[in-house]
């Protein structure tokens, strides 16, 4: 949107005269300066394919006249991007005909009560053919994608739609979507609701090709349409906070977080001088507040893989996870540590105790006929000593999509599905006792720095960094909704946001 007024597009007109052209006015690119302010509609817009036999139905029901979730469903799609490859949808990636997309926007008070505004809305590209409503009245049509087109609205938006800003001497309005559960922990059980909850999800990095760790709305939906494929209700925002979008979108499909801060690599035992505590604490306080409004957070982790068996940790921890129980007292904490049961001493003062571990990988390379027996121990070592539920929160095998080996012999695909398919067999035992849930390492592919077990990167991934499946992705994925179904209560409070051949619309 553009604020401007029209004396500068007149001004105009000469100039482009000079220059010899038939051609009056122009289309300046929407710059802000001392008299235009500009408003960006990208990101989430909502959107719905017309599937109907004539792919009229959307004109024929006249889906414009009311906010697009009311006449069905519909999906999050980003805006810029392409509807076709965000999706893992087989029809939308090949569809041809209507698209809806949707945006609502609230515009700066100034522009809709100063009658001396001029408000264009501006499209920049949208292929091929478009029609523009806005509030149900039809302002624009184009035809041809690349070229960007607008319509003034002004009139519109200046007429009528004063219902919001007539509440009185309110001066500022701040929306905030709220979700409502309660999370507790018992000493085998993780409840939300008051009922028990599995956790079936992933660890995730923000990283792509190219953007590295950077936001990014497609990639993001990308993301989401993935777990949804894959029937994962959580992850772990290993290892430091995600972006706040992230965890909006947590929110809204009900997918579970545990919320990691970025205390990874406290290795040294200079780690644990009361300095860096002291920044620890200030950092779990910063995390605390921005978070906190999320439901879909149910628990802090404070750290990855400490040397928590190292004499300070005891002290260091126990501060810790006590100041983080005092800002929230409403949601458990813990941190995620590969120490030895014995020897781990945050461990005490955990909620829930979280557990990497890579038999087969890091140790005893290509046997996995070991697996069994360690993971099962190691869940009865942590269980006796603590009487805590336990999460497996790392386990996994590097492996280069496309190798493959039968009998199976690390990096190729064959490996890490083998791999995965002992540890569930544990993992099913066990979640009938004390554990609740597993968290695979990792969602994609990964950058990483250069050492010799990197692969140009961490190949862990049951995705590729460019989040194509590997073959332990569809393993996981029958897994992850097998589960899904057993412990269906968590999904039933999921409001579908999805097509009708979603498998979300449980
Ligand atoms: C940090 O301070 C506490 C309290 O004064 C002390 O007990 C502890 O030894 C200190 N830790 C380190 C690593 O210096
Ligand atoms: C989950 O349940 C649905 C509906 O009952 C069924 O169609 C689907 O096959 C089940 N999926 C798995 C993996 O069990």
């Amino acid at each position: 949107m553009l604020r401007g007024p029209a004396a500068v597009w007149a001004a105009l007109g000469p100039l482009l005269w000079a220059c010899g052209l038939a051609l009056r006015g122009g289309m300046l690119y929407p710059r802000e300066s001392p008299s235009r302010e500009r408003k960006e509609l990208n990101g989430l817009w909502s959107f719905r394919a017309d599937f109907s036999e004539n792919r009229r139905q959307g004109f024929e029901q006249q889906w414009y006249r009311t906010p697009l979730r009311e006449s069905g469903p519909t999906l999050d799609m980003p805006v810029p991007s392409s509807f076709n490859d965000v999706g893992q949808d087989r029809q939308l990636r090949s569809f041809v005909g209507w698209v809806w997309y949707e945006r609502e926007a609230t515009l700066p008070q100034r522009w809709t009560q100063d009658l001396g505004t001029r408000v264009v809305l501006r499209i920049g590209s949208a292929h091929y053919y478009a029609i523009v409503w806005v509030n149900g009245v039809h302002v624009a049509e184009h035809e041809g994608g690349h070229l960007p087109f607008e319509a003034d609205i002004s009139k519109l938006v200046q007429s009528g739609l004063t219902a919001q800003t007539a509440a009185g001497s309110v001066s500022d309005f701040y929306t905030l979507p709220v979700g409502i559960r309660t999370v507790a922990v018992t000493e085998h059980q993780f409840l939300i609701n008051g009922k028990p909850f599995y956790f079936h999800g992933v660890n995730k990095h923000e990283d792509a090709d190219i953007r590295g760790k950077g936001f990014d709305w497609p990639l993001l939906v990308k993301d989401f349409n993935l777990l949804r494929w894959l029937g994962a209700n959580a992850f772990r925002t290993s290892h430091y906070p995600y972006a706040e979008e992230v965890m909006q979108l947590c929110d809204r499909y009900g997918i579970v977080v545990i919320d990691e801060s970025p205390g990874v690599g406290i290795v040294l035992v200079e780690s644990y001088s009361n300095v860096s505590l002291q920044h620890h604490l200030e950092v779990m306080e910063e995390l605390v507040r921005r978070d906190k409004n999320h439901p879909a957070v149910v628990m802090w982790s404070v750290a990855n893989e400490p040397t928590s068996f190292l004499k300070p940790a005891g002290y260091y921890f126990k501060t810790l996870i006590a100041h983080t129980k005092a800002l929230d007292p409403s949601r458990p904490v813990t941190f995620v540590t590969n120490s030895n049961y014995e020897a781990d001493l945050g461990a005490p003062y955990v909620d829930v105790i979280c557990v990497n571990s890579y038999y087969s990988w890091y140790h005893d390379y290509g046997h996995m006929e070991v697996i069994q027996l360690q993971l099962a121990t190691q869940f009865e070592n942590w269980y006796r000593t603590y009487q805590k539920p336990i999460i497996q929160s790392e386990y996994g095998a590097d492996t280069i999509a496309g190798f493959h080996q039968d009998p199976p012999l690390m990096f190729s695909e064959e490996y890490q599905k083998g791999l995965l398919e002992q540890y569930h067999l544990v993992l099913d035992q066990k979640r009938k006792e004390y554990v609740v849930g597993e968290l695979i390492w990792n969602f994609a592919d990964f950058m990483t720095n250069q050492s010799p077990q990197r692969v140009m990167g961490n190949k862990k991934g049951i995705f590729t960094r460019q989040r194509q499946p590997k073959g332990a992705a569809f393993l996981l994925r029958e897994r992850y909704w097998k589960l899904a179904n057993e412990t269906r209560y968590p999904w039933s409070a999921v409001k579908s946001q999805c097509l009708e051949n979603s498998p979300f619309t449980l």
